[in-house]
């Protein structure tokens, strides 16, 4: 008998709260999420999204990056550091010290988290790995391990509508700007800080009695809807990437439900 083609596996990374993790548990839990959550990973002990998981019953494992930090920074000491470094370092665009042998530093401890997450993403043989509010820096290094073959597989969700506000504080950031509309994005990480290709996004109003927590609370709503459609498009083998000699890439989603789904996403956060 012909077997139902097996659902796409996710691993999902969070560092914090996890309500973004919460809201892929409970679609998935109602048939709406085309994915399952195989694994989800921390950077932090503390971090409830550990805690969903557990309710869940998904697998959940902490990498503490602070004691990896100084790990990775010891291993490197003694010459042992399994990783070309100089080379990383050459590719990597986001640590800027000046002083080289502190960024070499930063750069041991977070490829050495990184090497533990990636042993335990692997064997969850996910598909794509999502950063779902994971507060850390990816490097070349996890970035490579993942996108081969031409492929991209690490996605995040950014809280700004990109490229306006990368960074970690973009709610604030729009609202502090005096934004009219807000927005969010979903993108595939590339080695930039927020400069991957953009793959989803919404907007939202920013109303003129609204303050940042108000501002948040509506743009998470979008995020909670974006990120699992995003999710289903790449499942459904819709998301089309197209990468120019130039360097710039441009993706196109060929869902025949983009209009409407498009719609949808406006009526959610309709001011009137
Ligand atoms: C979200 O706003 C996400 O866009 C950003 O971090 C926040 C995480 O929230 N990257 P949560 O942990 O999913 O509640």
């Amino acid at each position: 008998m012909p077997q139902p083609p097996s659902k796409m596996r996710i691993a999902v990374l969070v560092s914090g709260g996890g309500t973004n993790l919460q809201a892929m548990i409970d679609k998935s839990a109602a048939g709406v999420l085309l994915a399952d959550i195989a694994v989800v990973l921390s950077d932090r002990p503390d971090a409830y999204g550990l805690t969903r998981a557990g309710k869940a019953a998904i697998p959940a494992y902490c990498v503490d990056y602070k004691s990896m930090k100084a790990e990775g920074a010891r291993i490197d000491a003694e010459g042992k550091f399994p990783v070309d470094l100089d080379e990383l370092d050459r590719r990597q665009k986001i640590l800027r010290n000046p002083d080289g042998a502190e960024r070499r530093r930063r750069l041991a401890g977070l490829v050495h988290a990184e090497r533990e997450m990636a042993r335990i993403i692997d064997s969850y043989q996910v598909d794509y790995v999502c950063l779902a509010g994971f507060m850390r820096l990816v490097t070349p290094w996890f970035i490579g391990h993942y996108n081969t073959g031409g492929a991209r597989r690490i996605l995040n969700i950014h809280p700004a509508l990109l490229p306006s506000f990368p960074g970690q504080h973009g709610y604030e950031d729009t609202f502090a700007y005096g934004c009219k509309w807000g927005g969010i994005t979903v993108h595939f990480v590339d080695e930039g800080e927020d400069t991957g290709p953009i793959i989803a996004q919404a907007v939202y109003p920013i109303l003129p009695d609204d303050d940042t927590d108000k501002v948040r609370a509506r743009g998470l709503q979008l995020e909670y809807e974006v990120y699992s459609q995003v999710i289903n498009w790449l499942s459904g083998g819709f998301v089309i990437l197209d990468e120019f000699p130039d360097g710039r890439t441009r993706v196109s989603v060929t869902d025949p439900a983009y209009r409407e789904t498009l719609k949808s996403w406006m009526h959610l956060v309709d001011p009137a």
